[in-house]
């Protein structure tokens, strides 16, 4: 086999962490439904979706390299909120844990002078950097609005805005 045992525990619980973000994502999403916000729903619905691609990646990885797949208990996710910023800064923290979550395995691959981990790992590296950073504006966004004026966010959602080509014509401007 390609990967240590060490590196086959670590893909597998990042499975698990992966399809935990894609829950807590449905829940948020939910939540944003049932306050009559479509946009950000389908905002949320959408990141949902990635992060469950997210845990097919490694899944993939992990078969390909010879690994054994065994997935982790998944805890349950926060299903309320008291406002908006509350459940867009959750997102915001899920993030953020996800990439320290990446940064540990790549610090693993590095110990073992495992290339192939290292250069499978750059994708979602790169990916993290996208999502904190759309998280991120989007958490500024919901915040300076405020909760009286969140349709501001569904007209800003609906002409396009929090994807990614979004955010690459906001760092062009930059
Ligand atoms: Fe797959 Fe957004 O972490």
């Amino acid at each position: 086999m390609l990967l240590s045992d060490a590196m086959v525990a670590a893909l597998n619980e990042q499975v698990g962490n992966e399809l935990s973000a894609s829950n807590q994502y449905v829940q948020v999403a939910a939540y944003f439904d049932g306050e009559g916000l479509p946009m950000l729903a389908k905002h949320f619905y959408k990141q949902a979706s990635e992060e469950r691609d997210h845990a097919m990646r490694f899944v993939k990885y992990l078969m390909d390299a010879g690994g054994e797949l065994a997935i982790p208990a998944i805890p349950a996710p926060q299903a309320r909120f008291q406002h908006a910023a509350e459940a867009v800064e959750l997102a915001l923290k899920s993030e953020l844990k996800v990439t320290k979550q990446i940064n540990g395995i790549v610090d693993l691959a590095i110990k073992e002078s495992d290339h192939l981990s290292k250069n499978a790992l750059e994708w979602f590296v790169n990916e993290q950097r996208e999502e904190v950073a759309s998280m991120d504006n989007l958490l500024r966004m919901v915040k300076r609005a405020g909760e009286a004026n969140l349709f501001f966010i569904e007209q800003y959602l609906m002409q396009g805005g929090g994807g990614e080509a979004a955010d690459e014509a906001e760092a062009k401007a930059d």
